[in-house]
């Protein structure tokens, strides 16, 4: 069975489930790479993964994201829930690898929500939604500034509709405004300067799950 604990705002808190966030270029998806590459050299299962997902939720996130069709703004928050919630409970989802005894790595989860989507939405209606869901051991947040994470997206091929500057900077204060109210749940927060070279970004957060290896 996954290692089910309680925090101390009553929620779920899954152990062995990571989760990476930031906003866009701050380099999540490098990070999730190299430490799982790390973990499965130590002989650690990882188990990766990322929001929107690969499934036919988040295929249709992905396609929004790159305007081939517009949506109501309110109707993203509910897309990107019902994407986690298959995320987490469907076949082969989260708790599946988790009971399996595999750590699971995972690229952006309701704290991206959270941060985004409360640029056009009200916050409490994107909280409510996501506040059924259970939260990870340990959130690594990786900050880098708005024009730090634009600078390094500009060259690629396919644009999507949050990567602007001015709507970057929004998300920017966001984060910081959504790990504040995480800091008494009882789950591990580490902020890294996504600024720094990613290999020591990356041997930071290596010594500190090394230490929740057995
Ligand atoms: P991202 O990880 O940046 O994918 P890629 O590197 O392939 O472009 O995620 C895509 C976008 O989705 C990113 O701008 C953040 C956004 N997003 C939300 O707005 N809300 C969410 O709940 C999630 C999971 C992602």
């Amino acid at each position: 069975m996954a290692r089910i604990g309680t925090g101390n705002q009553g929620r779920i808190i899954l152990e062995r489930f990571i989760v990476f966030e930031g906003i866009d270029g701050a380099g999540t998806t490098t990070q999730v790479r190299l430490l799982a590459e790390r973990c499965k050299r130590e002989g650690i299962p990882v188990f990766t993964t990322g929001e929107p997902t690969e499934n036919c939720i988040g295929k249709t996130i992905r396609q929004i994201l790159k305007g081939e069709y517009r949506v109501h703004p309110s109707t993203m928050p509910l897309l990107f829930a019902a994407d986690r919630n298959e995320h987490l409970y469907g076949e082969r989802g989260i708790l599946s690898y988790l009971e399996k005894g595999y750590w699971v790595f995972c690229d952006r989860y309701v704290f991206s929500s959270l941060a985004y989507q409360t640029i056009e939405n009200d916050y409490q209606l994107v909280t409510e939604l996501n506040d059924r869901f259970p939260l990870p051991g340990i959130l690594f947040y990786l900050e880098v500034p708005p024009e730090t994470g634009i600078d390094r997206i500009q060259n690629r091929e396919t644009k999507e509709i949050y990567e602007v500057l001015t709507f970057q900077e929004k998300v920017y204060q966001q984060y910081r405004r959504v790990l504040s109210t995480y800091q008494n749940s009882g789950m591990k927060i580490r902020i890294f300067d996504g600024t720094e070279p990613m290999e020591r970004i990356h041997e930071e957060m290596w010594s500190f799950i090394e230490k929740f290896r057995y």
